[in-house]
């Protein structure tokens, strides 16, 4: 570990060569400066603890709620340069993949590095089909669900199920247990979700057919109705379908990646990690905004309303936000979106146009002209148009954060693989400023 060296006259002057790659402190305090270096744009948080007012001090930390300027990891899977608006997967610009890729290419290349060549494709294309089936009483736990439970509470609860059927998952440091729980857990996430689709719906489960691909697999299991024969999904929702997969399935420290991250630090299993990535996931915002835009957008109900709503945005009435609209990272277009939008096309020539769009349309023309919008670089996310498709397709609002939990989980366990493979990295343990009372005598319950 680098440390940081207490500026003497002898070391490092300011400008001399050894202290281009460092920052120089001065703690007004005590009068010392110090010189911390810099590698890789960052300081080291634990550098300044050697900063002190005296022997008796902690030593100073860095206070960073929300984590708005501070890093938790070095990574080799997603790079997002959120003011230019560039997402790039294992360097490979998400446009491309898009493009070019099938979904499970892309969660080979995220997990492994490399984008597979054909005979690896193959492998891992028939590991992740032959893992579609769940545990019967899995099934049936599903069934014990009121028939109006939302999608991604069954979702989360049922992973987090899973580790009880799997109990060498808890083995996570033999790498062909990683495996086979990765197998699974990409395999069975869609089978899951429409397992919980179909039971809010009261319908019998339509299991997994292996001769279809992920996405068509996917669409099989939630359309299909067993007493209808015939039923194959339209080719270009299937390719709609995976290029959102494709789109959804990774985007760096996120508050779900964050989360399975975190949980994953203390070596609890990966189906308990992901359900907790899943649980990050729901919140409206993060991947529940998909719900909310369409939700808002029906609110809304016409063209004409649009600049009335936008009106109580900017007012924060009642809280409200542009739902699909602002982003973390992105000060930019958000990349997805942009695919997403052009996409929509192509799925409204074959479902018919979704009335919402032009309420969509008339919100994100009149958002970029407006002030209030501009000034905090707010665009359109990931999620603004996404909804639009996924309810063309035919899904319901409220399974719209199960489709991006899906893809997501692609990521959540490429980044769970590299947290376990990084020397560095220890239990994620944050530390707090205590601003509550100093210590004092306890009060008998009569004299409060
Ligand atoms: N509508 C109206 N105002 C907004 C919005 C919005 N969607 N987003 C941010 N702002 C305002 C916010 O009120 C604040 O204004 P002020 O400086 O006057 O207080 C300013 O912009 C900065 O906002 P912030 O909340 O400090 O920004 P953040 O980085 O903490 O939040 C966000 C990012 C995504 C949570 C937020 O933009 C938001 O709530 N967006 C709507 C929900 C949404 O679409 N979420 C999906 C994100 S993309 C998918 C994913 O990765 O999960």
């Amino acid at each position: 570990m680098a440390t940081v060296q207490e500026k003497t006259a002898e070391t490092s002057p300011v400008g001399s060569e050894s202290s281009r790659e460092a920052l120089t402190i001065v703690d007004r305090r005590t009068g010392r400066s110090y010189e911390v270096p810099i590698t890789h744009g960052t300081i080291r948080a634990i550098d300044l603890r050697q900063i002190k007012t005296g022997p008796g001090d902690f030593g100073l930390m860095a206070y960073d709620p929300a984590y708005m300027n501070t890093a938790s990891c070095t990574s080799r899977i997603t790079y997002i340069d959120g003011d230019k608006g560039i997402l790039r997967y294992r360097g490979y610009p998400i446009e491309q993949l898009a493009e070019k890729c099938t979904y499970l290419e892309v969660s080979y290349l995220l997990l492994y590095g490399e984008l597979p060549n054909a005979r690896q494709y193959e492998e891992w294309v028939h590991n992740i089909t032959y893992h579609t089936m769940i545990h019967e009483s899995l099934k049936k736990l599903m069934d014990t669900f009121n028939h109006d439970s939302h999608p991604m509470g069954m979702l989360i609860a049922t992973v987090a199920a899973m580790s009880t059927f799997y109990p060498d998952a808890r083995d996570i440091h033999d790498p062909d247990s990683r495996t086979r729980q990765t197998y699974r857990l990409i395999a069975k996430m869609p089978t899951l979700a429409a397992f919980a689709y179909k039971h809010s719906l009261g319908m019998p489960y339509v299991y997994p057919d292996n001769d279809l691909s992920y996405s068509e697999n996917f669409l099989n299991m939630l359309f299909k109705m067993p007493a209808a024969h015939g039923y194959r999904p339209n080719p270009t929702l299937v390719k709609a379908l995976d290029v959102l997969f494709i789109l959804h399935a990774d985007h760096e420290q996120n508050c779900g990646t964050a989360v399975m991250r975190s949980i994953g630090s203390s070596h609890a299993d990966p189906y308990s990690a992901v359900a907790g990535a899943a649980a990050a996931l729901y919140g409206p915002l993060h991947g529940g905004a998909n719900e909310e835009v369409l939700k808002m957008l029906r609110e809304i109900g016409s063209v004409s309303r649009v600049p009335e709503f936008i009106g109580e945005v900017k007012q924060g009435k009642g809280g409200k936000r542009l739902m699909g609209f602002g982003h973390r990272v992105y000060k930019n277009f958000d990349p997805r979106a942009k695919i997403i939008k052009r996409m929509a096309e192509e799925v409204f020539s074959v479902t018919g146009r979704n009335p919402l769009l032009d309420i969509a349309l008339e919100l994100e023309r009149i958002a970029l002209q407006d002030d209030y919008f501009v000034q905090r670089k707010l665009y359109p996310n990931v999620d603004f148009y996404s909804g639009l498709i996924y309810q063309a397709i035919g899904i319901p609002t409220a399974a719209f954060t199960v489709l991006f939990a899906i893809p997501r989980t692609s990521g959540w366990i490429a980044q769970w693989r590299e947290l376990l493979e990084d020397s560095e990295q220890k239990i994620a343990r944050p530390r707090q400023v205590y601003l509550g009372p100093a210590e004092r005598s306890f009060i008998p319950m009569e004299k409060r």
